[in-house]
């Protein structure tokens, strides 16, 4: 049977499905980045983290960098949301670990680059859009509290990343699933400015505009003072305080960075 058949045959739900996704990404990685190394000078690919809290920019500057690079970018926290997504679908409360976990092992989570940007799929579907509303972003900021959901999770990010070629970005990328990344950014950002950034990009104002910005310094604080790793900036990341900088600048700045660790 040739070997691309017995991986279709292997195709079902939970752990062996979710390996065979993996290895299906790591197909579509591989794509990328040879495509990638041909227009660069040096054949090295980098692992690279961007962390930081929510509204900083990252998500921009991630997909920016990438793209320049010709890298896959990987949103982290997609993989959070799809959680919380099931968990809303299957009545799963987000405090219990134990479920979440079983959720989770039996979940095909894929985040796929496309030319027009990440999708996220969620035992098939694309849940792209579906994981960026309210009750979703306040289900992943609870979810990833659990040190067993986050063991999981960095577990298959660390699968994803492991070739290179990646711009990776979170909360503990640096700290916890790439350690050892080539280059870490800890990208900050005074939270009025993340929180008027928020309000611009959703295009929302008044009292819905308060309430989401109550959200987010809510979820800022849960992630900051969680006992699982917590976000924090890496020892040896470089912190990009981006409140008074366009995005061209810190893009500027981390291609910068960039251009120090590529060898030639
Ligand atoms: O980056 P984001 O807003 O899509 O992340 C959603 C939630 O997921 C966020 O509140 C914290 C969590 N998260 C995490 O704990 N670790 C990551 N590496 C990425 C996200």
């Amino acid at each position: 049977m040739p070997g691309w058949t017995r991986l279709l045959r292997a195709y079902g739900e939970g752990e062996r499905a979710g390996y065979v996704d993996f290895f299906w990404r790591v197909q579509s990685l591989n794509f990328v980045m040879n495509d990638a190394s041909s227009k660069q000078t040096s054949p090295r690919k980098l692992i690279i983290a961007i962390d930081g809290p929510a509204g900083a920019g990252k998500s921009t500057i991630a997909s920016r960098l990438a793209r320049k690079l010709g890298y896959v970018n990987l949103e982290s926290g997609a993989m959070y949301r799809a959680l919380a997504l099931k968990a809303i679908d299957r009545d799963i409360s987000f405090d219990d670990e134990a479920a979440l976990v079983k959720l989770a092992r039996g979940s095909r989570i894929q985040l796929e680059p496309t030319i027009g940007g990440n999708r996220t799929l969620l035992d098939g579907h694309d849940v792209s859009s579906r994981i960026r509303e309210r009750d979703v972003t306040e289900g992943a900021s609870r979810v990833s509290v659990h040190p067993a959901v986050r063991e999981w999770m960095v577990a298959k990010q660390r699968e994803m990343g492991a070739g290179g070629g990646v711009v990776m970005e979170g909360r503990d990328i640096g700290t916890k699933v790439f350690p050892d990344a080539d280059l870490k950014i800890f990208l900050d950002a005074d939270p009025v400015v993340r929180e008027q950034r928020r309000m611009q990009q959703q295009k929302i104002k008044g009292e819905v505009a308060a309430n989401v910005a109550a959200e987010l310094r809510e979820r800022d604080r849960r992630d900051r003072t969680r006992a699982a790793s917590p976000l924090v900036a890496a020892g040896d990341a470089v912190v990009i305080d981006s409140t008074k900088l366009s995005e061209n600048d810190v893009l500027a700045r981390v291609e910068k960075l960039v251009a120090e660790k590529l060898p030639g």
